[in-house]
């Protein structure tokens, strides 16, 4: 299949058939694991919900809100959650299998940075995986070679390399960026950190998705009651099917209404959803969005999302800019938001959701809808920010503290 640029937004109702791939896949203990742990890092702070009244106002929806991961780790998205965790746990393995007596903490304060340092930990990015892996390397010690693909932002590569990481930029997508990563991997005796699964590869993914749950469990205190919709954006899939088996974890019967959301120029979960088998697409050309800029679903993520997903959206290149604008100046009462181009997908659905009758039905997206999104990023490439939106306020401030 081929990924097809269009200036609308396109949906299908995908009718979920919920079965247990939420408790199988991703089980419960997992995430309860990953969440005690990341929850004790230095630096560790629960990111913000913001209610967007005026937005949903707007929209004639009962509320929004935004869970805004700009702030994570000081790392700018919510990837800081993955990819270091599930470095801390295949060093954790590794060590262990080599005969050395050390926990887990040993390795996240830094105890085990001697051992750990004999390791090498690889990956591909389009950037914000990587960042979160450089950063995880460079804290417990471990060497990080980072794969990006030609179209990775200068700004975004020399991010990881300041965190420590070798960059190496190849002349091809990110799904080839993907497979070079696993070949010198494998002839080196290096070892994959991946947030993709594939057959026979799903430990250290799982991992990553586990270590996103900590945003579904900060959102419990943060909310009063479960929301009815999540619109979340999708790359390799990973992120929506981690909170998708959160949340039917913590909210049960009261789950969200899931509904993924892509670029069309890098469709691959709405092709699946299509299908009903996953099914990758190839990416014609690059979206603005980088950090959904995947071809190729994650075979675990794409386990849970046929089974929790209600619809799967396409939104066009045109509405990146509008909704970082509108976030950056917001309308009435509602809080400034610097969000990254990847950060939108989820409320651009939304917007294109909430304006056409057929598709509030189709939803039961009404006035007593309570959305939530999540805002994966923050100005994580400020040169593509200030070329995007300008310099909003809200964004100066953040640009400082970076
Ligand atoms: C900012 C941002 N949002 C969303 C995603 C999508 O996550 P996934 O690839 O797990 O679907 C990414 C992936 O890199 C990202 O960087």
């Amino acid at each position: 299949m081929c990924a097809k640029n269009s200036n609308t937004a396109q949906m299908f109702i995908h009718t979920p058939t919920p079965d247990q791939a939420f408790e199988t896949v991703l089980p419960k203990p997992e995430f309860d694991a990953a969440v005690a742990e990341i929850v004790t890092w230095e630096g560790y702070a629960p990111t913000s919900c913001n209610n967007l009244s005026a937005m949903a106002v707007d929209l004639n929806l009962g509320a929004i809100h935004y869970k805004d991961e700009s702030s994570r780790f000081g790392l700018g998205s919510f990837k800081a959650l993955g990819g270091a965790y599930a470095a801390a746990k295949l060093l954790h393995r590794e060590l262990s299998k080599a005969g050395h007596d050390v926990s887990l903490s040993d390795i996240t304060v830094g105890r085990a940075r001697n051992l750990c340092a004999k390791v090498t930990l690889v990956s591909a990015t389009d950037g914000n995986h990587g960042r979160s892996l450089a950063w995880g390397a460079g804290r417990f010690g471990a060497a990080c070679r980072i794969y990006i693909h030609k179209e990775v932002s200068e700004g975004r590569a020399l991010a990881m390399e300041e965190l420590g990481a070798t960059v190496i930029r190849i002349d091809g997508d990110y799904d080839a960026s993907v497979h070079l990563a696993r070949d010198e991997a494998e002839a080196n005796g290096w070892f994959v950190i991946s947030d993709t699964s594939w057959e026979g590869y799903r430990e250290t993914p799982g991992h990553v998705m586990a270590g996103y749950g900590v945003m579904m469990d900060e959102l419990q205190g943060q909310l009063a009651e479960a929301p009815t919709h999540l619109f979340v954006q999708g790359g390799v899939g990973g992120l929506a099917a981690a909170v998708a088996a959160r949340a039917r974890q913590n909210w049960g019967e009261t789950t969200p209404k899931i509904v993924v959301v892509e670029p069309d120029l890098a469709a691959c979960l709405y092709a699946s959803g299509q299908t009903g088998v996953r099914t990758s697409v190839a990416l014609e050309e690059e979206t603005l969005m980088a950090g959904l800029s995947c071809g190729e679903p994650s075979e675990m993520a794409w386990e849970i999302l046929n089974e929790e997903t209600t619809a799967f959206m396409t939104v066009p290149e045109s509405q990146v800019a509008p909704i970082m604008r509108l976030l950056a100046y917001p309308q009435g009462q509602d809080q400034a938001i610097t969000a990254g181009e990847s950060a939108i997908a989820g409320l651009a659905g939304v917007h294109a959701a909430a304006q056409q009758d057929e598709w509030r039905k189709a939803l039961e997206l009404g006035r007593e809808s309570r959305v939530l999104v999540i805002g994966t990023e923050g100005a994580t490439d400020p040169a593509i920010y200030n070329r995007l939106v300008g310099l909003a306020p809200c964004a100066e401030k953040q640009m400082e503290g970076a």
